[in-house]
């Protein structure tokens, strides 16, 4: 065999999806860029700051329903199981539900941001010694199911807060709940944050934080393009846009040009007409009825949902079993 020409080193897996998903988008009319792309390192920190913000009442929202009903959720999670965190991040919220779990519990965070998911199981084991941890670094859209078939005969239960399915259209969401479901198996259960509808001046807020964290946050996914893909472009001339759409109910952000300019990468122009927008995210809202109706259609079953007063956000248990679960006698 001849040796025509050395081998490229190949990209690290994530960038070249990066490059592809960019590229895939950008050629796409309307444009759009997938939002797991936010969070590389700098855009998780954006995230956190987010989360500080006073308009953006999800994160302190479900942290509260969380204090308050983390027993009853433990307790429907029940003994022995293995608790699968999807995109844990900073994991600031699982303590709430760690601290109500036996001791013989494992812990399973999964999470494509790796500086992140180390850091922060680490700190989950300073205050859990007695828990078994296994971070896994990657991507919940593909759900590494051969690293959780070895916690078979445990009950698996899937922690999925900080309403994140609301980045899924329903439909999509739909094949993620069925995915959880498979992953989970028939004795399985779901812990899940899903943000509620309410009146689109709290909504339009939310995405549009005084401090400018959000626009921030949006126009970041344009400097990673920069940093990690050698774009070309003028990010100064890209402006944060986010919005309630009534009729899809959902949030979208949007990054609008402010002129007619181009955007090279790759060897690849991609013109922009002033107005044109690159689509960044959809976060839609669902009430707890709708996403009950979503829910089953995925074969879930809603046993119990736990809100705030003023019911801005929900937290759901399913079930994959129609039964009420048998309660031990005390
Ligand atoms: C992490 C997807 C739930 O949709 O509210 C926050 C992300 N985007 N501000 C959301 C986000 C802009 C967030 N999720």
């Amino acid at each position: 065999m001849k040796n025509e020409s050395p081998i490229p080193a190949p990209l690290p897996e994530e960038e070249d999806d990066f490059l592809a998903s960019v590229c895939a988008g950008l050629r796409q009319q309307p444009k759009s860029i997938p939002p797991k792309y936010f969070y590389d390192a700098h855009g998780s920190h954006l995230f956190d700051l987010i989360c500080t913000t006073p308009e953006y009442y999800p994160t302190r929202t479900e942290t509260e329903i969380l204090e308050r009903h983390g027993a009853e959720m433990a307790e429907m999670i029940g003994a022995s199981s293995t608790l699968i965190e999807l995109g844990s991040g900073s994991a600031t919220k699982t303590p709430l539900l760690l601290r109500h779990l036996a001791d013989d519990a494992v812990y399973l965070p999964i999470d494509i941001c790796e500086p992140h998911l180390l850091q922060s199981t680490q700190r989950l084991q300073t205050l859990f010694p007695a828990l078994k941890m296994h971070p896994l670094c990657s991507d919940y859209h593909q759900l590494p199911a051969h690293a959780i078939k070895h916690h078979a005969g445990r009950r698996q239960v899937v922690f999925f807060p900080g309403s994140t399915i609301g980045n899924c259209t329903p439909e999509e969401a739909v094949q993620l709940l069925k995915t959880i479901a498979d992953l989970v198996g028939p004795n399985g259960g779901l812990l899940i944050g899903v943000d509620a509808k309410k009146s689109t001046e709290t909504l339009n807020a939310a995405y549009n934080d005084a401090a400018g964290h959000t626009a921030a946050f949006n126009l970041n996914l344009l400097r990673r393009m920069q940093r990690e893909l050698g774009a070309q472009l003028d990010a100064e001339q890209f402006a944060h846009h986010a919005f309630y759409n009534e009729t899809h109910g959902r949030i979208e952000m949007h990054l609008v040009s402010q002129c007619r300019q181009e955007i090279r990468l790759n060897k690849e122009a991609f013109r922009f007409d002033a107005g044109e927008t690159i689509h960044t995210e959809n976060s839609y809202k669902y009430s707890a009825e709708e996403f009950k109706k979503l829910a089953r259609i995925a074969g879930w079953h809603l046993k119990s949902t736990w809100h705030d007063e003023q019911a801005l956000f929900n937290v759901h248990y399913l079930s994959l079993s129609a039964i009420e679960p048998l309660k031990l006698a005390r």
